[in-house]
């Protein structure tokens, strides 16, 4: 959908927008639920998911110039291309197109979220990009408008624009809040050594059904949202269920002895984010967290662990 503002507007908007830099914090994205259906037309999966925002943050920067321009520190920095495949990238000009601004802005981005993770990193940074753009040039877009953008991006960025714990149907860009306790939940996030091409992991799951080889699915997540709107961890950890953790070990053998690792340690639960291949454990408090991360680091199953906390709010200007 295009909405352009004529070009007065934009004159007007424009004064509006931020002259200093605009910082946006973003978060990472777990799926406490992964529900996969079946290989639609379009070549996307049908999906029944419960994401969860955990503390684990990149930033984006965005100042005003007079071209586009990204550049990027941390995690992934010479690995990531910063062209105009980027999704930060993509989601600027998507944003451009909208609102009928320039596309101008000199981006830098601090990155935490692993590439290729399960975390939705390159989703969280298209979705920091809108939040920020929108500030920078004083579109004033709504939450739902951004979300509406970001869907034609990708079907993890919608959701980064909402954060917190909310219900994605579809193909995972039709995000609705869930009702839960105001509880933080405590977890551990296992950072594998390289990445796992999302394609390749729901490939890999059609792959093993059709040869009878996939657990049974997860289904519906009605047990994990009725954990939610309790406090105990325990019970949660008997709720949580990935449809690609099957393929994501299929694919990286390795991952089972950084699960098993997790459990020995301690965790209530373990299980493989999002497509993987990074692995995340729930923990009963913070410190809990903390030393079941001191212990993976120790048995050398991962390239890093850290303790994170969830729900926390999604693409915000800090
Ligand atoms: O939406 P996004 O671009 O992040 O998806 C990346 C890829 O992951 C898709 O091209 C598709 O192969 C796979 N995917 C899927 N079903 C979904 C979401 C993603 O098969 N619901």
């Amino acid at each position: 959908m295009t909405e352009a503002w004529g070009p007065d507007d934009e004159d007007d908007r424009r004064r509006r927008g931020a002259s200093g830099p605009v910082r946006v914090r973003v978060p990472s994205k777990i799926n406490l639920h992964l529900g996969v259906g079946p290989l639609r037309a379009d070549g996307y999966h049908e999906l029944s998911t419960v994401y969860h925002a955990i503390s684990l943050y990149d930033e984006l920067t965005a100042r005003r110039g007079d071209t586009l321009t990204l550049t990027m520190e941390g995690e992934g920095a010479g690995e990531l291309a910063l062209d105009e495949s980027n999704l930060v990238i993509k989601a600027t000009r998507a944003l451009a197109a909208y609102t009928g601004m320039p596309a101008h802005a000199r981006l830098h981005l601090r990155k935490q979220i692993p590439l290729a993770g399960g975390l939705a990193g390159g989703s969280a940074d298209a979705a920091a990009a809108l939040v920020a753009c929108d500030a920078l040039w004083g579109t004033g877009l709504s939450r739902d408008e951004l979300a509406r953008i970001a869907a034609g991006i990708g079907s993890d960025v919608p959701f980064l624009v909402y954060g917190g714990t909310a219900l994605g149907t579809g193909r995972g860009e039709v995000v609705s809040p869930v009702l839960a306790r105001p509880v933080s939940w405590h977890w551990v996030v296992a950072v594998a050594d390289g990445g796992l091409a999302t394609p390749q992991a729901y490939g890999e799951l059609d792959r093993l059904r059709a040869a009878g080889g996939a657990p049974e699915p997860v289904g519906e997540p009605d047990a994990l949202l009725a954990a939610l709107r309790q406090r105990d961890p325990a019970v949660l950890a008997a709720a949580l269920g990935n449809d690609l953790q099957a393929a994501a070990l299929s694919l990286r053998p390795a991952l089972a002895e950084t699960l098993k690792a997790g459990e020995a340690a301690g965790a209530l639960a373990g299980l493989v984010s999002g497509s993987g291949p990074t692995c995340v454990f729930l923990a009963r408090d913070a410190a809990h967290a903390e030393r079941i991360a001191d212990e993976l680091i120790a048995a050398n199953v991962c390239r890093d662990a850290r303790a994170a906390h969830g729900p926390v709010a999604g693409a915000r200007v800090s």
